[in-house]
């Protein structure tokens, strides 16, 4: 294979460039440099809360009951792992571009192509999943207004009825279903993401704080209807059933790495945007495990499999007024989170664009608002038209399996970062825990707490390929384990992004095998980009391996 697939950015490069407002000979002094952590911070819960814990909650509790509040921690320590190596690299690389540009300084060239192609899933298809249940909040409020919008306006063809689709005006014989709410909120999402960074770090914060203060009127309100024998049993599925929820779950948490893709718009990168990631995540952590005990507390986890389960829940118990400032509330929560995604999406491509991995028209900055507009247009497109046809489950369960892939990445990746030998500099520093004996044990015990469960899923093998073959991410990830942990040991590698791959890799094998193949589809469809466009475009051609 040609040495070129993993030819390296190089670091000091990097951020000598990045010192001097240049990145890679590109110039990046141009973007305003705005944001503190407090900015930072905001702008993770803002990406954070919202459809996950406003909608697809309701789901995960139905499966797993009560006990859904256990998978919430285990989605946090999970994703608590990744941040830190988020953090790590946001502090060693300082430049936009997330994940994409990490793995461009320790994988190469192909590894950050993959990255940035798969944060296509979790930013602009992530999106989509985010405008589609904004839509279902908005159609609710409008029907409590006593403002009917016709159902064919309001959907899309898997959720509609036939009778629904019998009613729908047809073009050329094929009926019409559309869901124009999710396509309007982006277009207004995008516009304010076109016209620049400093009204939307405003609008950014203003939604933070008023969803802040609902979700903590939802828990302390709701605290006094839980009814304590709703907790009871509290796992009725048993442990399968918890993990039933783990798209919906991690998708819940899913934005606080976002805060990485700004980090040429702020003040003091190295220091703040670790920071502003770190925070966010554990405002959030706080807030949703506290969340989901109230809401399997207030009503019996079997009646939760609703869309909008907290308003839902407030109605339920006779607060119906409640329950519409909740569904107020989810409109502006959901409307932030669009927001972050639709200012990420553009920045990752402006990075691969400068890198020449996509055309020069991605990094093109706008003269007078200072954001990559064309990049913001075509994200605006990407997301606004499949939201007029999708359905939300689809697009929720590809985003949470192409995050937690680039999850792996950053992990991984921190592993392979070069020592720091400037130990003068002030920034934040990943704690390094030698995991040559804690890896190997942890390993081993849980292998022994766990043992009927893996015992079942090797034993799949015995009752053919349509069972089999659902098991097959399993596989993968116990053969990973085993080399993480033979590794582990050998390299004394550092604990943190150990536990961060393993465990994300874990969660990945929870969802389900069909999208394990849209995603394989996805990523084929990205190497083909590479192979016949950026791989011949790449500023890095002709430069020596770093
Ligand atoms: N975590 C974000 C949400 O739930 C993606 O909307």
């Amino acid at each position: 294979m040609s040495n070129s697939l993993f030819r390296k950015k190089s670091l000091a490069t990097i951020i000598k460039d990045s010192k001097e407002g240049f990145t890679e000979g590109h110039e990046t002094g141009s973007m305003h440099k705005v944001l503190k952590v407090k900015d930072l911070t905001a702008m993770g819960i803002a990406a954070v809360i919202g459809a996950g814990i406003f909608s697809t909650i309701g789901e995960a509790s139905f499966h797993g009951g009560p006990a859904v509040s256990l998978l919430f921690v285990i989605t946090a320590i999970t994703c608590g792992f990744s941040a830190l190596c988020y953090a790590e690299f946001a502090s060693r690389v300082p430049v936009s571009g997330s994940a994409y540009t990490y793995s461009y300084v320790t994988f190469g060239e192909l590894a950050a192509w993959v990255i940035g192609w798969a944060l296509i899933l979790e930013y602009a298809i992530g999106n989509i999943a985010v405008a589609i249940s904004w839509g279902g909040y908005f159609n609710n409020l409008l029907k409590g207004f006593g403002l009917d919008i016709p159902v064919w306006l309001t959907n899309n063809y898997d959720s509609v009825s036939p009778e629904v689709l019998a009613a729908a005006p047809t073009i050329g014989g094929v009926p019409v279903i559309l869901n124009l709410p999710a396509f309007l909120i982006t277009v207004i999402i995008t516009y304010l993401a076109y016209v620049g960074i400093q009204e939307s770090k405003r609008t950014a914060n203003f939604m933070v704080l008023l969803k802040i203060l609902v979700i903590l009127f939802v828990i302390v309100v709701g605290f006094f209807y839980v009814n304590p024998e709703n907790w009871n049993p509290f796992m009725p599925n048993g442990f399968s059933g918890v993990l039933k929820g783990v798209s919906a779950v991690f998708f819940a948490y899913i934005g606080f790495d976002a805060v990485s893709t700004t980090a040429e718009e702020c003040s003091n990168p190295q220091r703040d945007l670790p920071k502003g990631m770190i925070y966010s995540l554990i405002i959030c952590t706080v807030l949703y495990i506290l969340i989901s005990f109230v809401l399997t507390g207030m009503v019996p986890f079997t009646s939760l499999k609703v869309d909008d389960p907290l308003a839902f829940v407030f109605t339920s118990v006779g607060l119906t007024k409640i329950s519409y400032i909740i569904s107020i509330s989810a409109v502006i929560a959901t409307a932030s989170v669009l927001l972050v995604f639709q200012i990420g999406q553009p920045r990752i491509w402006m990075s691969m664009s400068r890198d020449g991995l996509l055309p020069k028209k991605f990094s093109k900055i706008h003269p007078r608002f200072k954001t990559p507009s064309f990049a913001t247009i075509i994200t605006g497109i990407i997301v606004g038209v499949p939201a007029l046809f999708l359905n939300l489950t689809i697009v929720t369960d590809l985003t949470s399996i192409g995050t937690l892939f680039a999850f792996i990445l950053v992990c991984g990746g921190v592993l392979l970062l070069p020592e720091d030998d400037n130990k003068a500099n002030k920034r934040f520093r990943l704690p390094y825990i030698n995991g040559r004996f804690i890896v190997p044990v942890l390993i081993v015990v849980l292998a022994i707490l766990f043992r009927e469960e893996i015992g079942r899923r090797f034993g799949a093998v015995n009752e053919g390929w349509s069972v089999w073959k659902h098991n097959i991410p399993f596989f993968l990830f116990a053969v990973a384990t085993v080399i993480m942990t033979f590794l582990s040991f050998v390299r004394r590698l550092s604990l943190i992004p150990v536990l961060g791959m393993l465990s994300c890799f874990y969660l990945m094998t929870e969802i389900e095998l069909k999208n394990w193949i849209v995603f394989s589809i996805w990523l084929v469809i990205g190497l083909t980009i590479y192979f016949t466009y950026s791989k011949f475009n790449s500023k890095l051609r002709g430069v020596a391996n770093s």
